[in-house]
């Protein structure tokens, strides 16, 4: 089975193109190296001994994805190329709209031209919004607070229409809680670039000294320790969510929605506490105000991932840990 990979040289998708490439997939690569690096592709091929076939091209342009679906069979599509950075997307809301509405439409336009029928994906635990129950199940209210989500959901709205029109279409949107840790051989990770913006990869560059202080946005939430909670996943598990996913379309599903996390919930200061036993650094850290946009509590009801797709996230806050570091700390300088 042969899968295009939309953004795979990324953290999440050159997670899921490792996982594809063990269980037997044919993967074939679209990225346009916009935030990551090509040296990406020789490390799948260290870690799983295959080479995918990489296009590098920004699928804005509908000409150049058009050569991809001309030059191969594709069966299924896992989409993940988009701008991601919810603080950039409130003072660049015009290319976010662009960029991440414009890049599915035209998938979605070739994989109609060449009827490639499964699609999936990744969209985002911020489209619930400040989520009134928790732990918050596929059926809550659906609202954002940013352009970045907004995009999630508009794109969401736009595969329910696409789906009513094309009943022969099979759809997995993906909603992802907080994808951290990276591959155990330590080869791939997350490498933001300039500040992170995320919590793990701030703890890590604090870990290697690269930054001095975790700031820690609020201890006046209605939490454990009044700090922020989160539903933190293993990035290996969560790309093994996306193989069982493919595994379900394949089964004719129509359009299916799950939530992918572990239904447990860590306070930011709870990571922190992990982290540092995991690595044996202490990480320096001081309170200050709330982030504004944040919400107090968010983890998931991933039990309808656990029943559908036999899916649960395996790895361990500890493993989590573990495995962040030793990206880290093997590749201070990330890809550079
Ligand atoms: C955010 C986005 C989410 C996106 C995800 C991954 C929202 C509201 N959130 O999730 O859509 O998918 O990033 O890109 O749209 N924290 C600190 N100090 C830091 C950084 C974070 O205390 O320097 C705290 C936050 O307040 C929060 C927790 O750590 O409580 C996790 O933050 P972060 O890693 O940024 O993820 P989210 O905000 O949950």
């Amino acid at each position: 089975m042969v899968v295009l990979v939309s953004g795979g040289m990324g953290y999440i998708g050159s997670h899921t193109t490792v996982e594809l490439l063990n269980q037997g997939y044919e993967v074939i690569i679209v990225d346009d190296l916009s935030n990551s690096k090509d040296v990406v592709l020789d490390k799948i091929e260290i870690i799983t001994g295959k080479l995918p076939k990489f296009y590098k091209m920004n699928i804005l342009n509908e000409e150049d994805l058009e050569t991809v679906f001309k030059e191969n069979k594709i069966d299924a599509v896992i989409h993940f190329a988009a701008f991601k950075a919810v603080g950039e997307s409130v003072s660049m809301p015009i290319e976010y709209y662009h960029n991440n509405l414009t890049t599915t439409l035209v998938m979605l336009k070739l994989m109609k031209k060449y009827s490639v029928k499964n699609f999936v994906f990744s969209s985002s635990a911020t489209v619930y919004g400040e989520a009134k129950t928790m732990p918050v199940e596929e059926e809550a209210p659906l609202s954002t607070t940013n352009p970045y989500g907004a995009t999630k959901l508009m794109i969401e709205d736009i595969l329910r229409d696409v789906y009513k029109a094309n009943k022969d279409m099979n759809i997995a949107i993906l909603r992802y809680f907080n994808p951290v840790g990276a591959h155990k051989s330590g080869t791939i990770g997350e490498n933001p670039s300039g500040i992170p913006n995320n919590l793990m990869p701030y703890i890590t560059k604090v870990a290697i000294g690269e930054l001095k202080v975790l700031s820690v946005f609020g201890n006046d939430y209605n939490t454990v320790d009044g700090t922020g909670v989160r539903d933190y996943i293993h990035v290996v598990d969560l790309a093994k969510g996306h193989i069982k996913a493919l595994e379900k379309l394949s089964t004719n599903s129509g359009l299916v929605t799950y939530n992918l996390g572990t239904g447990n919930g860590y306070s930011v200061l709870e990571l922190v506490k992990a982290f540092s036993k995991a690595s044996g650094r202490e990480i320096s850290y001081k309170i200050v105000d709330r982030r504004p946009g944040d919400v107090g509590t968010c983890y998931a009801d991933p039990k309808k991932a656990n029943n559908e797709l036999g899916w649960i996230a395996e790895k361990s806050i500890e493993e989590i840990c573990e495995d962040s570091w030793r990206w880290q700390s093997n590749n201070p300088k990330g890809y550079n």
